[in-house]
């Protein structure tokens, strides 16, 4: 746990500084809502039912996030596409956003090609390659981000923007004041989790050392941290290099919770980490605390990260920030640079030549 005070180490390990990155996240995320104010939006993008986001990994996690909020406060279903098949329902009503952080995602590149078949009305989110040439040959709105990140370091660049478009557009109501309310709270968490805060006051270390050694499983709650437990989860892959697990309440009720009977000398590995909220249903709540009481014996332990904030935009960012924190301390303790994520990229590379 040491080495989590110890800048020198850190920074010999960290070699692409995804720390820094991750500390930088409330600027990032006010460079982001500016793209989203700045883009041009023609008026048929208005005329759309519902709505689709194109994407893969770290530039698909936005859609998700972009469905739990929207679908709270408007009729407009959001479509999530990981995958190479378009849904029917996906068309010229639809306002589709292409999020590619290379641009160069096949899956993305195919449902993109399928959007623009079908007529849908379309705006490109990426920092370049085929995306953003397909996107200006067919004349479509793109907002481009800054190069030189990893794709799932990018969150705030892919995510916001949309956010902003559709106030702009009128799809849902003005985001001002919870953007306003999610920039500062970003940004005193930012603080409060930071590599300067010692292990003793700062719960994001001491979390990284809690999970040390053991296979996370977050659980979010159905309509709210769902999305945040998804990014938690990727978080921990991808930057801790470590297998880590997720569900949702209440669904696991129903099943998930029964595979915590057997194999208990396997099973006290897991560790458990609940992404809670004030005010999460009554129901949730009292399910969380049933769970916790029928399951602790057989897990490792159980751990809760709160939501902060009121609007939902500064509740979900709030909890899977902190998930941020956790996933690159945990890569630190053990030893491994956050940035590189070898795996992806030799797949990526041997598919390349492959079709
Ligand atoms: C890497 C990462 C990946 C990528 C995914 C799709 O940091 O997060 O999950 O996001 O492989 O690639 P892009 O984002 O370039 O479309």
């Amino acid at each position: 746990m040491v080495i989590l005070d110890d800048t020198g180490k850190i920074k010999e390990i960290d070699r692409s500084g995804m720390l820094r990155t991750v500390e930088e996240f409330p600027r990032q995320c006010r460079d982001a809502v500016s793209l989203g104010e700045e883009v041009k939006l023609s008026e048929d993008l208005k005329k759309v039912s519902s709505l689709a986001v194109l994407g893969m990994g770290g530039s698909g996690i936005g859609g998700d996030l972009l469905k739990t909020i929207v679908e709270s406060e408007s009729k407009l279903s959001v479509s999530v596409v990981k995958g190479y098949d378009l849904p029917r329902h996906i068309d010229s009503d639809t306002l589709v956003f292409a999020v590619s952080y290379s641009g160069e995602t096949e899956e993305t590149l195919s449902v993109f090609a399928q959007a623009i078949d079908r007529r849908a009305k379309i705006i490109a989110i990426t920092s370049g390659g085929s995306l953003q040439e397909q996107a200006a040959r067919n004349g479509f709105s793109t907002i481009k981000v800054p190069t030189g990140y990893q794709p799932r370091a990018a969150l705030g660049f892919l995510f916001l923007p949309m956010l902003i478009v559709l106030s702009r557009l009128g799809l849902i109501s003005s985001q001002e004041a919870a953007v306003s309310e999610a920039l500062g709270l970003l940004a005193a968490l930012s603080s409060r989790f930071s590599s300067k805060q010692p292990v003793s006051e700062n719960s994001a270390k001491q979390l990284a050392g809690e999970l040390l050694g053991k296979f996370p499983v977050i659980y979010g709650s159905d309509g709210l941290t769902a999305p945040a437990a998804l990014r938690w989860k990727c978080q921990l892959d991808e930057n801790s290099k470590v297998q880590a697990f997720w569900n949702v309440f209440p669904e696991l009720n129903h099943n998930e919770i029964v595979g915590w009977e057997l194999l208990k000398e396997l099973t006290r590995n897991f560790v458990l980490v609940f992404l809670r909220d004030k005010k999460e249903h009554p129901r949730i709540a009292k399910r969380m605390e049933i769970t916790r009481e029928l399951i602790s014996g057989h897990v490792g332990a159980i751990h809760q990260v709160w939501c902060e904030g009121k609007s939902r935009l500064a509740k979900i960012l709030s909890v899977l920030y902190q998930g941020d924190f956790v996933s690159v301390y945990l890569a630190l303790l053990n030893g491994a640079d956050p940035t590189p994520v070898d795996r992806i990229r030799l797949l990526k590379e041997r598919l390349a030549g492959n079709w």
